[in-house]
């Protein structure tokens, strides 16, 4: 239970070179070890890098310094399909293929055998109550819809690891609620290890099994919450004075964090300068 599927030592991610203007010290000594089907949860005031670290565990880019194992392999800039899946904010679906198409995509992508494809993606389809669209084309499907089939198609392939930037951003709160049910009873059915960024207080907490707090840019953890409750989570937990304690601490870690990001981005005339 204590085996790490991420294991990120003393990062640092600076853009630009040192010393230059434009130069951006986007994570400072971040270190963090997420075990073998934990639900984490980056919560921080914008720009404090959740994107950078997401992006570094997936192997985007090779972080300043530092280093990122993934399932006990060195992550050096250097993406790991068959290990990791990403699902983005925006829906990431080829427009011009049908759903089951684009799941059939990514299952070759991943090396699928051809005969479990279709199987797959209508299980995990039916998984987000999205079954009867297989055939339709992303245009013909709302935004919430887009991100559901989004999300299953995250889960579909085989990676025991998923990264999720703000994947229900785009939603409205009733949506998101319902998304984050079904990516609770996923995770519950598939033990896949998740990282997800979210800037909402409750999504949070309704999904974690830690949360890490980060503080304003460079972006450093600040602390980490536990949240001892078992996966898939019920709307019922929402109720509970726990989740509320859960939610304000959250907020007051945050709080200073976000004051201090907003001093920094203060428009100058209604500073009054
Ligand atoms: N490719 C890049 N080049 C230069 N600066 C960047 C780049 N990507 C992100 N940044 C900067 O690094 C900081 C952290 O960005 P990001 O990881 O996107 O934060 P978050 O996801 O928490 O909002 C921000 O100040 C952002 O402007
Ligand atoms: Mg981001």
């Amino acid at each position: 239970m204590s085996e790490s599927a991420i294991s990120i030592r003393n990062v640092s991610q600076r853009y630009g070179d040192a010393g230059a203007p434009d130069s951006v010290l986007a994570l400072d000594d971040i270190s963090l070890e997420v075990r073998k089907g934990e639900f984490v949860c980056l919560l921080g005031p914008s720009g404090c890098g959740k994107s950078t670290l997401l992006n570094v565990i997936g192997g985007l880019f090779k972080p300043t310094s530092g280093m990122c194992h993934v399932a006990g392999r060195l992550v050096d800039g250097s993406p790991h399909p068959d290990k990791i899946a990403f699902v983005f904010q925006e829906s990431t679906l080829f427009p011009w293929y049908s759903i089951i198409e684009n799941f059939r995509i990514a299952l070759k992508f991943q090396g699928i055998p051809q005969s479990e494809w279709d199987d797959r993606a209508m299980q995990a389809l039916k998984a987000v109550g999205m079954s009867s669209f297989a055939s339709h084309y992303p245009d013909q499907l709302s935004v919430g819809m887009r991100q559901r089939v989004n999300m299953a198609r995250g889960i579909c392939v085989e990676t025991d690891i998923l990264l999720m930037d703000e994947p229900f951003a785009a939603l409205d709160e009733q949506t998101r609620m319902v998304l984050g049910e079904d990516l609770s009873q996923l995770l519950a059915a598939t033990g896949k290890t998740i990282v997800f960024v979210t800037h909402s207080l409750a999504e949070a907490v309704f999904l974690s099994d830690r949360i890490v707090v980060m503080s304003a840019r460079p972006g450093k953890i600040k602390t980490i919450i536990d949240v001892n409750e078992a996966h898939p989570r019920s709307p019922d937990f929402m109720l509970e004075p726990r989740f509320s304690e859960l939610r304000n601490e959250c907020y007051a870690l945050l709080r200073d964090e976000i004051r201090s990001t907003m001093a920094a981005q203060r428009d100058p005339q209604s500073a009054g300068a």
